[in-house]
């Protein structure tokens, strides 16, 4: 019962590993503010909350509009009685090299992927400075850590995500407020599923992907959620602008 007491906002909640982060944080007493664009997997993610004897309200935005992810930590505080952590989380992916990527796939990938983690950290941070503290965790990436050909804008925000998260974190320590981030390699995601059916023959670009993995699969969301719990928690009360990278020992590798 970690966060029996707390209250979330996370991001991206209605599907994916924001999901998880979600009923994670609800199976262990937390309230939940799911945020979601997508108000349908928003709602069958609260109900499962709700069902299982929890408390989540949905609050339909964009992560891309500071007044909504203004608005949802107002509910978390007006609703579920606090605030206390944020999962910045929503995500897009674009499958483009650099030569073929226009000035408008970037906007679109830099908003919803930096602008929005930068929107959501400073709306959090606002408002945990009128509280005493917090805990905001952010959804990264391995291509925080390595290069992708296939993926330079998604890299360039995520690379960003980290470098926000450290500053963050030492600027607002002295007042209780931590800041790290999860980097996650491939999960079977919606996202994943995405980018499987827009190749020619989704069967080998899964094998291939997995194949690239020691050992030999890519992550159940559940396993990244973990250590978003844990960073969210104040079992890591004293890590700060840390990242863990969850992704089976992939970026380990040479060969
Ligand atoms: N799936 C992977 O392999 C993988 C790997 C590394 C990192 N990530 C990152 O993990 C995070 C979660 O990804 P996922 O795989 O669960 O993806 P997903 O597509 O299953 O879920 C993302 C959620 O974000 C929501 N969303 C998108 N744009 C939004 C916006 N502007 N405002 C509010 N909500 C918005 C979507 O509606 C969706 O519910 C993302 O940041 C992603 O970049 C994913």
């Amino acid at each position: 019962m970690r966060f029996e007491d707390k209250v979330a906002v996370v991001t991206g909640a209605g599907s994916g590993m924001g999901r998880e982060v979600a009923l994670g944080i609800g199976r262990e007493g937390g309230k939940v503010v799911i945020f979601d664009v997508n108000a349908e997997g928003a709602e069958a993610t609260a109900a499962e909350i709700v069902d299982a004897g929890g408390s989540a309200v949905v609050h339909q935005g964009d992560v891309t509009v500071a007044a909504d992810i203004a608005a949802a930590i107002d509910r978390a505080r007006s609703e579920l009685g606090g605030f206390d952590i944020i999962h910045n989380n929503a995500g897009v992916q674009l499958e483009k090299r650099l030569h073929d990527t226009t000035e408008e796939d970037w906007d679109w990938v830099n908003g919803v992927n930096l602008k929005g983690v930068f929107l959501g950290c400073r709306e959090a941070v606002r408002a945990m400075r009128e509280t005493g503290g917090g805990a905001i965790v952010n959804t990264a990436s391995i291509l925080a850590h390595t290069g992708d050909p296939f993926l330079p804008a998604y890299t360039a925000t995520k690379t960003g995500v980290l470098g926000l998260t450290r500053a963050i974190a030492v600027d607002y320590a002295a007042e209780g407020i931590r800041a790290n981030c999860v980097s996650p390699g491939d999960m079977e995601t919606p996202m994943i599923e995405k980018y499987f059916n827009a190749t020619d023959d989704p069967a080998a670009a899964r094998a291939e992907m997995e194949a690239a993995y020691p050992g030999k699969r890519i992550a159940d969301p559940r396993e990244v959620a973990n250590a978003v719990l844990f960073l969210a928690s104040d079992d890591a009360s004293f890590v700060n602008g840390e990242f863990i990278i969850v992704d089976g020992g992939l970026t380990a590798s040479t060969y």
